[in-house]
């Protein structure tokens, strides 16, 4: 590949990282092929279109395709540069899986060819940035991979990972800054070229093992500090203390910045990662185990909390507010929302009611409780408690005058002002009892 020309390149898995990224390098010039496995994905794009929300996302993927820059297919084609954003779950053990990201490895080596650039972008453990170099020196023995000979070698591979937040990640895949971790520090040059044609923010390069420990290390450093207010959340509840109303306080102080409560720690990133790093060295971790487990164990606290507040009013109209495991997106996975509706709905039934402005359906868990879904208005009309689970824009404009009859239990602190607030309901009971 010659700097002066722009680079083909192939983006394997079209998820909510792999297609944004597909989708800024072929506005930036690149001629962009994207790799799934799923055909409904690649039919999808190839129309123009897209199969996940994200914030102009559309307008971008329906212009580049327009443009001939951008395309989808199953089928792997040679590129100058190999992008892999495939997902990196872990198993009932925490342990991680990263057989996607070899079963990437093994879709791209037969067409890899010298002056390739090959790049990890999943969130991946220690070593697998090694692991899928090692993967292609087996399938593709007439190659040199870097960091296995002593010559220039044929090919490159470093590891990116992504730290976009959902809602905004055409802008922050721009703009935020990268780390770039090279297998050898050729490799994390070679990376860098390419990341400059459509990166804003500062690109700092690395070694491999830094960079996928970077990723990790940030996520487990989010979930430590979630943790320490929910378990403050539980400890209010129990005191009968308001728990915003001391964060708030405290958070006056110069050098104190708590985070926010909330019904838990959900989607596929916070909840996931810190598991990757307990996994490599589990003697060593008992912190971020703990913080998984307190986070963990929030949901159980909110669905205890919740299914209490039903079983004193069980003639009242509940709706459960929110299943997305943060504000304004549809993404449920690992939704700790989801997880409190759910308990809800299986418990208590038809007296459930879920508003999800982002789901076009409920979840097939939802199937046969009796739960139905309702919007915003209905909710607001029709329902005596609120219990608010996911912090919607949607949800948080709701003004005072149309939900101060209304009993709630807001889990993510976002109405301040409501004055009939599931604590003050639990301390009459407690007086009563
Ligand atoms: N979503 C986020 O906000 C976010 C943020 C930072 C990092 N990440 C990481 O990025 C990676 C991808 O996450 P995602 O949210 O985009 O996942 P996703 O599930 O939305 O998308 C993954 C895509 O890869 C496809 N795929 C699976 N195996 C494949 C294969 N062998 N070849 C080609 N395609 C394949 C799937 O069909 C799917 O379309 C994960 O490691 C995740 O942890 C995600």
């Amino acid at each position: 590949m010659k700097s002066d020309t722009k680079p083909a390149v192939c983006v394997v898995g079209l998820g909510y990282i792999g297609l944004p990224t597909a989708a800024v390098i072929a506005r930036a010039g690149c001629k962009v092929l994207g790799l799934d496995v799923s055909q409904k994905v690649v039919d999808t794009i190839n129309r123009g279109e897209i199969h996940i929300e994200e914030v102009d996302l559309d307008g971008l993927v329906h212009g580049v395709v327009a443009r001939g820059l951008l395309s989808a297919s199953t089928e792997v084609a040679p590129a100058d540069v190999f992008v892999i954003a495939v997902p990196t779950p872990f198993d009932k053990d925490h342990a991680p899986d990263i057989s996607y990201v070899l079963s990437a490895g093994r879709t791209i080596a037969p067409v890899l060819k010298q002056g390739d650039v090959v790049i990890l972008e999943s969130t991946s453990p220690v070593g697998t940035t090694e692991q899928l170099r090692d993967l292609l020196a087996e399938l593709r023995p007439d190659l040199k991979v870097p960091g296995r000979t002593a010559e220039i070698p044929d090919i490159s591979i470093a590891y990116c990972p992504e730290r976009v937040l959902p809602g905004r990640i055409l802008e922050e895949l721009t703009n935020n800054d990268r780390s770039i971790g090279g297998v050898t520090p050729r490799c994390a040059r070679k990376a860098l070229a390419f990341y400059k044609r459509f990166v804003r923010g500062e690109c700092v390069t690395t070694d491999a093992r830094s960079a996928e420990m970077t990723k990790l290390v940030e996520n487990a450093y989010r979930d430590v500090n979630i943790a320490f207010a929910n378990e403050l959340s539980i400890v209010s509840d129990t005191m009968g203390l308001d728990v915003w109303e001391v964060i708030r306080l405290a958070n006056r102080h110069p050098r104190v910045n708590i985070l926010s409560p909330g019904p838990g720690v959900g989607g596929h990133c916070i909840a996931v990662d810190p598991w990757f790093i307990v996994h490599g060295a589990p003697e060593q971790t008992p912190l971020i185990r703990t913080a998984r487990g307190v986070n963990d164990g929030k949901m159980h606290h909110v669905v205890a909390r919740a299914e209490a507040l039903v079983e004193a009013h069980p003639k009242a109209k509940v709706a459960c507010l929110g299943l997305a495991f943060k504000a304004n997106i549809d993404d449920f996975r690992e939704s700790p929302a989801r997880f409190v509706a759910s308990r809800l709905a299986r418990k208590f039934g038809s007296q459930i009611h879920i508003v999800e402005p982002y789901a076009a359906q409920l979840p097939i868990e939802f199937t046969d409780t009796g739960a139905t879904q309702i919007d915003i208005d209905d909710a607001l009309e029709t329902c005596d408690i609120l219990i608010v689970l996911v912090d919607h824009d949607v949800f948080r404009v709701v003004p005072l005058a149309e939900r101060a009859e209304k009993l709630v239990y807001d889990t993510r602190g976002i109405w301040p002002d409501q004055p009939q607030a599931v604590r003050e309901q639990e301390a009459a009971l407690r007086l009563a009892s």
